[in-house]
């Protein structure tokens, strides 16, 4: 579905290379909870830029159900990041102005994505609270509602940035039960420095220095689910 193939992300600083990632194999699968965890610094970011198209890989290859994203052009890009996936960050993004529910609806229009939404935030247990500000709601509870809006449109794949960062850890862990109990058919790629937050992973694998540890999967952490 997703693959990489010898990707490398390289930034320019003052002249200088840095390799975010390099030379990275790696393919999403269909349904999957995949669990990529580096500490800071480790490449995580740049990882899901490549994996999520938000990035070109500087050298090598990322491709979506068969098509480079070097093929696609901008619009053919942010379709599939608008239709196909979805993304939760560290830092729960929302809109002061905006009500929960308008804030999972920001980027749709229609009653159906209304309907949606409400029912999500139900599920999600902030049925009671979808017409708060977001300034009325506390960190895990945004974070909720951050996941509600990833999950809108049943997305091929949730990409999250540590989304438990800014969270204590009951809240973490919940958030991240959450995402991986209520992605449908989607798959989860979630990428943490915390190795507690993947215990519901289907796999896991290891970033040092934007290299997976020893390459493919035999990196694999088997984890029994
Ligand atoms: N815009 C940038 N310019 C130069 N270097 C960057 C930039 N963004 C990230 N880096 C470097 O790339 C490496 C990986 O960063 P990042 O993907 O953000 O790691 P993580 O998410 O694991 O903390 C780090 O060494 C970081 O300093
Ligand atoms: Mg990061």
């Amino acid at each position: 579905m997703i693959q990489a193939r010898g990707a490398s992300l390289v930034y320019y600083d003052h002249g200088r290379e840095v390799f975010a990632c390099r030379n990275v194999d790696l393919e999403v699968r269909p349904g999957e909870f995949l669990g990529i965890l580096g500490p800071s610094g480790s490449g995580k970011s740049s990882l899901l830029y490549l994996l999520s198209g938000l990035k070109t890989p500087s050298s090598g290859d990322v491709a979506f159900d068969g098509r480079s994203v070097g093929d696609l052009n901008d619009e053919e890009r942010s379709k599939m990041r608008l239709n196909d996936f979805g993304f939760v960050f560290q830092q729960p993004f929302l809109l002061g102005y905006l009500t929960a529910i308008e804030n999972v609806t920001v980027a749709t229009v229609g009653k159906a994505a209304y309907e949606e939404a409400r029912e999500l935030l139900d599920r999600l247990g902030m049925g009671e609270k979808s017409h708060r500000y977001p300034h009325e709601l506390s960190g895990g509870e945004r974070q909720r509602v951050c996941v509600a809006r990833a999950l809108l449109g049943d997305p091929m794949v949730v990409f999250a940035d540590e989304p438990t960062a800014s969270l204590d850890h009951a809240n973490g862990s919940q958030v991240v039960h959450l995402l991986n109990q209520h992605r449908g058919s989607g798959s989860l790629v979630m990428v943490t420095h915390d190795p507690s937050m993947l215990a519901e992973a289907d796999r896991i694998v290891e970033l040092n220095d934007g290299m997976l540890a020893s390459g493919h999967q035999a990196t694999e952490v088997a984890t029994g689910h």
